[in-house]
């Protein structure tokens, strides 16, 4: 059985990865509202990506038997500069998951807690895949600089990015 400080704090995470959807189908929002329809595109499948942490969360909470308490969700920006701003934005905030996530793994391992461990080694494994992909995408932005036919390139290709697996 899960202890309560352990709950509370895999709670807080679960808050977090909501906000993350909510934030990724914003930005998603506002790629479509500047005509970047490929990056519209890439955020709403993160957007998707970001739902199914926080359902693997949820899962794993009703598993060990908790009540799961749900909060309030933030309000997320509506306006991220530009293109270039958006995905360094994006960077940030994977940057401050990752951090919690470590921090959280640190908590689960000082409390002996191995099955909540092991649920947070793979959200760990998770942000590694994240961070590269945002950091990627970044270096293309930043080679084309702001050549127009460039920037249609890379947006093309952010067009391509299909549906995430299920990972529940
Ligand atoms: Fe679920 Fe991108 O953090």
């Amino acid at each position: 059985m899960i202890s309560k400080k352990m709950t509370k704090a895999l709670s807080l995470q679960l808050n977090r990865e909501f906000y993350s959807a909510y934030l990724y189908l914003s930005m998603s929002a506002y790629c479509n509202h500047i005509d970047f329809n490929g990056a519209a595109n890439w955020f709403k499948m993160q957007y998707e990506e970001e739902h199914m942490h926080a359902t693997k969360i949820y899962n794993y909470l009703t598993e060990q038997g908790v009540h799961v308490n749900l909060e309030q969700i933030d309000k997320p920006p509506r306006k991220f500069g530009t293109i270039l701003e958006i995905f360094q934005q994006s960077l940030d905030h994977e940057k401050f998951m990752t951090k919690n996530l470590n921090n959280l793994s640190d908590k689960a391992l000082k409390v002996k807690d191995h099955a909540t461990y092991n649920l947070l080694q793979w959200f760990v494994n998770e942000q590694v895949e994240e961070e590269a992909s945002v950091e990627e995408i970044i270096s293309k932005i930043k080679l084309v600089k702001n050549s127009g036919y460039g920037l249609l390139m890379v947006d093309n290709e952010l067009a391509q990015r299909a549906a995430p697996e299920a990972k529940l």
